[in-house]
């Protein structure tokens, strides 16, 4: 999907720089057309060889700031050419200049003589971050539509602190990459609360044995992300999970299916959009022992109950302004179960897909599936990465 696009990237001078190295790399690797600017101070943290070799493209510096490319100035140029503008690290010292309408660098006119949409993953020392003026710059600069904010970690910083500073990991700014492109900075969740459920649920039979399923929550998390580059507030309940939680989102990590039912049911009135991703597992023992059970004790065979089922619940209390989208994951054929479920649950819309094939399903980076909704409406989307996937089922469902 992100192939043959543009994307400029400004470094600032900051530790986090060194980080920058893998967003290149990856974007490239993709088949994103990449060139980088580099201001001085970025210069001491890292060199405009590493970022030439990883982009196969001369970096800029302001070296060659007066140097111009096809006869015109190279701000011009590059902010001419670019579809997305990633600034990172942004420094305390470019947002201000930025806040500001200032220009004294390569970096800074360009972003002046550009009209793309500009992500920011900004990074510095808590007390800097935390600083009225740096704040009051940050607020501003978010004022204006152009700019997207990818979020800010907390951690151990480079200066021994712990605390807010942290960049984003180059996993959350790729996400970020990926939705400005798909969405072209058009945020028309703006205003929306979406509220979706990922994971496969638990349910234990004592202290550590489990019915489970080997659902890794990475779809959910994928619309998670690209609901909040479309401007929406999301609130994401999980099952167990692996991954990092996902900066600028509201998560709630649930177990079983009773606790998914309780969280989804106590935060959907407030919701626009919902969206069952979670691979709820359907049953659950029928005893559960507090202490482990030794491998003499256990059953020879288990007596199951059936779990509550979450989304025809929130099909029965769905309110005329609300969309509620649900997953089928199937194998073989995938759709006539998928239109049985959407009619069954009371479903706007829902996403039938394959787990039988290969790059799809449980655990995996890719899917595809087919889009149905109540409408009629049938939409085949051919195997992708699981955020493209969720742009385009917010794309089928908005
Ligand atoms: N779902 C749910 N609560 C459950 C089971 C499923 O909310 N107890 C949701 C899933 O999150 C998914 C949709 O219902 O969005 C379809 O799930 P699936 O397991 O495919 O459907 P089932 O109704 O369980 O039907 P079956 O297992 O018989 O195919």
């Amino acid at each position: 999907m992100n192939e043959g696009k543009r994307v400029l990237i400004g470094i600032g001078g900051g530790i986090a720089a060194y980080k920058v190295c893998e967003v290149v790399s990856t974007l490239f690797k993709a088949g994103v057309e990449v060139r980088v600017i580099l201001t001085s101070a970025a210069t001491e943290f890292i060199t405009p060889l590493t970022l030439t070799t990883l982009s196969r493209h001369p970096a800029y510096t302001d070296e060659v700031f007066w140097k111009p490319i096809h006869q015109r100035p190279v701000h011009i140029e590059l902010g001419e050419w670019a579809q997305l503008l990633l600034i990172a690290p942004l420094t305390a010292n470019t947002l201000g200049k930025l806040a500001h309408g200032l220009a004294d660098n390569l970096l800074t006119n360009t972003v002046l003589a550009s009209r793309c949409p500009i992500l920011l993953a900004p990074a510095m020392n808590t007390d800097m971050w935390e600083a009225q003026s740096v704040q009051r710059n940050w607020q501003q600069l978010l004022q204006d539509s152009r700019y997207h904010n990818v979020g800010l970690g907390s951690g151990l910083l480079a200066c021994d602190r712990v605390g807010m500073g942290r960049m984003a990991e180059p996993g959350e700014i790729l996400a970020g990459v990926t939705s400005l492109l798909h969405s072209g900075g058009k945020r028309d969740l703006l205003g929306k609360e979406v509220l979706i459920s990922t994971g496969g649920t638990r349910e234990y039979l004592d202290p550590v044995r489990f019915i489970g399923n080997p659902s890794t929550g990475k779809m959910g998390l994928a619309l998670a992300q690209a609901a909040k580059y479309r401007g929406a507030k999301v609130t994401l309940v999980h099952a167990p999970a692996t991954w990092e939680v996902p900066l600028g989102i509201q998560t709630i990590p649930v177990v079983s299916a009773a606790e998914m039912r309780q969280a989804m049911l106590s935060h959907c009135s407030d919701a626009d959009l919902i969206i069952m991703a979670a691979a709820v597992a359907d049953v659950k023992p029928a005893d559960y022992a507090q202490e482990k059970l030794p491998k003499r004790l256990l059953p020879s065979s288990l007596t199951l109950e059936p779990v509550p089922d979450i989304l025809v619940e929130l099909g029965k209390r769905k309110q005329p302004h609300q969309r509620l989208i649900g997953f089928a994951a199937q194998t073989g054929d995938i759709v006539t179960p998928a239109w049985e479920k959407l009619k069954r649950k009371q479903l706007d819309a829902i996403a039938a897909n394959p787990i039988d094939q290969p790059g799809s399903g449980f655990g995996s980076d890719t899917n595809q599936a087919i889009f149905l909704d109540a409408q009629g409406r049938q939409q085949q989307i051919a195997p992708c990465t699981k955020l493209e996937m969720a742009h385009c089922l917010l794309d089928f469902v908005i």
